[in-house]
């Protein structure tokens, strides 16, 4: 990958005029997309500490950028083989680019009426795996898993319009059928 000398302080500076002049959240994302494609493939903000993982959640967050009132949050999440995140919305527009590694994401579809608290019933919808500078985009009720198949550590640059531990988004168990609360480590 080349350094294009695109910068995290270029692509913060970046993010406050897009939001600031966006009219809502998929123009947000539209113009996001591509500049978070470019510093992924930048990785002049990458560095080995990045890959570092928590072996309980089964990936690392790594803070990389965020705003003294939690908004525009970009982070470094690394992910170890075999494991991954359950399905999970993320309560503001999200942005995740390729940066080191393939990781599969599958995207679910909510099928209940949502009128049963804590009830969630959901369906798959697509599956895909994401190279390196591909980018996923997702609006706040959108949901997704996420699994790294690959028998090392993956990395993904997240950027997010709210820090997710800061919008009361949700993880659901397939299983159960349960919507519950989903809030992340930092490493
Ligand atoms: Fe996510």
């Amino acid at each position: 990958m080349s350094d294009d000398g695109y910068t995290l302080d270029d692509y913060v500076d970046d993010l406050r005029s897009i939001t600031a002049e966006a009219a809502d959240d998929r123009e947000i994302i539209t113009r996001v997309r591509a500049l978070a494609r470019r510093l992924a493939l930048s990785r002049s903000w990458l560095q080995a500490q990045h890959y570092e993982c928590n072996e309980e959640q089964g990936f690392g967050v790594h803070l990389l950028h965020e705003e003294p009132d939690h908004s525009l949050a970009v982070f470094a999440v690394s992910w170890l083989p075999g494991r991954g995140a359950p399905p999970h919305n993320h309560g503001t527009w999200a942005v995740v680019a390729g940066v080191d590694g393939p990781e599969e994401n599958c995207f679910w579809e909510r099928i209940d009426d949502g009128s049963i608290e804590g009830h969630a019933e959901l369906s798959k919808r697509a599956e895909k795996v994401f190279e390196e500078g591909e980018v996923v985009a997702l609006e706040p009720d959108h949901i997704h898993s996420v699994m790294n198949r690959s028998d090392r550590v993956t990395v993904s640059l997240h950027t997010y319009g709210m820090h997710v531990n800061h919008t009361g988004r949700s993880q659901f168990d397939l299983e159960r059928n349960l919507e519950i609360p989903f809030t992340v480590v930092e490493q």
